[in-house]
């Protein structure tokens, strides 16, 4: 044994006979260094954490579930939600013997809406598998023809169900409504107004957003859904939450100490974000006319992004924990004037263009979207949140739809050295910057100066890089089904909160009704397979600021 290891043992044997409260020499492993413990103080810290390090994953059961999708024949259903039910399915996630009751408007036999749910399979599902699987799923798939408004359906859903669940027991009851938001309320008011499928089990309702179009619609919507629900069986879904690198976001900050004390208006310039998409509005014009970029993105996606790239550390990880301080940002954002959102709101049009060396038609060409439409399919603005982390630290976002590539992106710039001692006679020095990527690349870049090679005092601006695909092997789980798998499971951490998104839409409320009111028009002012509108660079340009490239 080398002297090293000796001296370790012995240190060992003397930290056993010590009394509590004595100090003794120790040695730390990863360093090398010497170090001074209080034993009694050490130990007692450190049985804590392990108690609740070590304490046993609970392994958790599924449980037969009837889960009904209203809009279960539309395009979520199809693309993502019955795709997503059965990776869960093949994993034993969503037990064997739940069986899904897809509810349309359209006229179709059981067998006929297992035909689509084959398509659906054929055309979107993530892996490889038999046909004995997708045949054994398809059993325990069934279809409601719905009319919503009318208190038939829902007598014929309680009796479907009833029906199934007496051929093989259901625990657990799931609402999920992929339906555009003018019929949540109906359905509410059908499934539970007359209580007409009142049963021993406490249903879950999921809800896709937007939820409401303004805060004053998801006040109501709310109030609706909270006279027959507790807080704690609704599911208000935003599908950035389940994306493993937004989740990383809280690790990152809350996981790492070294960048925490960083984090606040002393060390930070301020914040980008970018959410630009290359595809256009694909075959949603009938919505998107209605709805624009600011209900689209911004009141959710970017809200939740800013909410935790600016909150406060929660107490826990729990759903409510982790909402109040998100909240918190929210409601911390300075409230927009007319004048305010004249000059640092900047909303935009694609015209034609080109995309990937292929040419793309204008929003306004676009199926059911209006001749002469004001909608705006790109934002960009700068948000301030006043409170005491944040005061006068910007908030720039910009999202949009047909740009010239698709990315997300997070990046926090840091300010500039106090004294530019090197590269003192013209700005060369580059801002140290992290950038966490989300997509199409998952990825964290913190980028330092470093001296160039040779003489003189040449700053040189290198990254450090992590890349998620190359560090871990296994792949990561689409948002969607990590959505799904925490609604079985009943965690509420992921998904929003009734007061925090009335708290988003306050947020934004301001700016749709202005340019409601005041329409754009230089419509469309930008062109497809572009950057979006000039005016976008000159938001940043006139605060001395430059967005980074897309
Ligand atoms: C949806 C929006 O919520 O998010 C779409 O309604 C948008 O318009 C989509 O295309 C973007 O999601 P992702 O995961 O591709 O960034």
């Amino acid at each position: 044994m080398g002297g090293e290891g000796c001296w370790l043992l012995i240190l060992a044997a003397l930290g056993g006979i010590l009394r509590e409260g004595e100090f003794y020499e120790g040695y730390d492993e990863t360093s090398g260094v010497a170090m001074k413990h209080d034993k009694g103080q050490s130990d007692s810290v450190e049985s804590r954490h392990l108690r609740s390090c070590e304490a046993p994953v609970e392994e958790w059961k599924a449980e037969p579930v009837a889960l009904v999708i209203f809009g279960g024949a539309g395009d979520l259903g199809k693309r993502m939600l019955l795709p997503t039910l059965f990776t869960l399915y093949r994993e034993k996630k969503l037990s064997a013997d739940s069986c899904i009751v897809g509810a349309g408007r359209r006229e179709m036999s059981d067998e006929e809406y297992r035909g689509l749910v084959r398509r659906s399979l054929d055309d979107f599902r993530r892996e490889v598998a038999g046909q004995d699987d997708v045949e054994a799923f398809c059993r325990r798939v069934f279809y409601l023809r719905a009319d919503v408004r009318s208190e038939e359906t829902y007598k014929q859903l309680c009796r479907r169900i009833a029906q199934i669940s007496s051929e093989s027991p259901i625990e657990g009851l799931i609402y999920y409504l992929a339906v555009p938001s003018s019929l949540i309320q109906p359905i509410i008011e059908g499934l539970f107004g007359r209580g007409l499928c009142a049963g021993s089990l406490e249903p879950k309702v999921v809800i896709e957003k937007p939820f409401g179009s303004d805060k004053a619609s998801a006040l109501r919507l709310n109030e609706l859904i909270l006279k027959h629900l507790k807080e704690s069986q609704v599911y208000r879904i935003d599908h950035y939450l389940g994306k493993e690198t937004v989740q990383n976001i809280l690790f990152f900050r809350f996981g790492n100490s070294i960048f925490e004390p960083l984090w606040n208006r002393r060390y930070i310039d301020h914040v980008q974000i970018t959410v630009a998409e290359d595809i256009g509005i694909e075959s949603r014009g009938e919505f998107y006319d209605t709805a624009g970029v600011v209900r689209d993105i911004v009141q959710n996606h970017i809200m939740q992004l800013i909410g935790f790239v600016a909150m406060e550390p929660p107490s826990g990880f729990e759903a409510n924990l982790v909402r109040d301080e998100k909240v918190k940002v929210f409601r911390a954002i300075r409230p927009m004037s007319d004048e305010y959102i004249d000059s640092f709101m900047v909303r935009g049009q694609y015209g034609p263009g080109e995309i990937g060396g292929e040419a793309v038609c204008g929003y306004r060409d676009e199926r059911n979207v209006a001749g002469g439409s004001n909608t705006p399919t790109f934002f960009a603005g700068k948000f301030l949140i006043d409170n005491w982390r944040w005061a006068n630290v910007p908030f720039y976002v910009r999202t949009g739809k047909r740009l010239s590539r698709r990315v997300t992106e997070i990046c926090v710039v840091f300010k500039q050295p106090p004294l530019r001692l090197l590269g003192r006679t013209c700005d060369i020095i580059e801002p140290n910057s992290l950038v966490l990527s989300i997509q199409p690349t998952e990825e964290m870049s913190l980028q330092l100066n470093v001296k160039k090679p040779g003489g003189g005092n040449e700053p040189y601006a290198i990254n450090m890089n992590f890349d998620y695909a190359k560090s871990f092997e296994v792949k990561t789980r689409p948002a969607y089904e990590r959505l799904l798998l925490d609604c079985l499971n009943g965690d509420l951490t992921l998904f929003a909160r009734s007061d925090e998104v009335e708290a988003m839409w306050e947020v934004v409320d301001p700016i749709v009704s202005r340019w409601e009111i005041a329409s754009g028009r230089d419509f469309p002012n930008y062109d497809a397979g572009s950057d979006g509108p000039r005016e976008s660079g000159a938001l940043m340009k006139a605060d001395g600021r430059k967005w980074r490239r897309i």
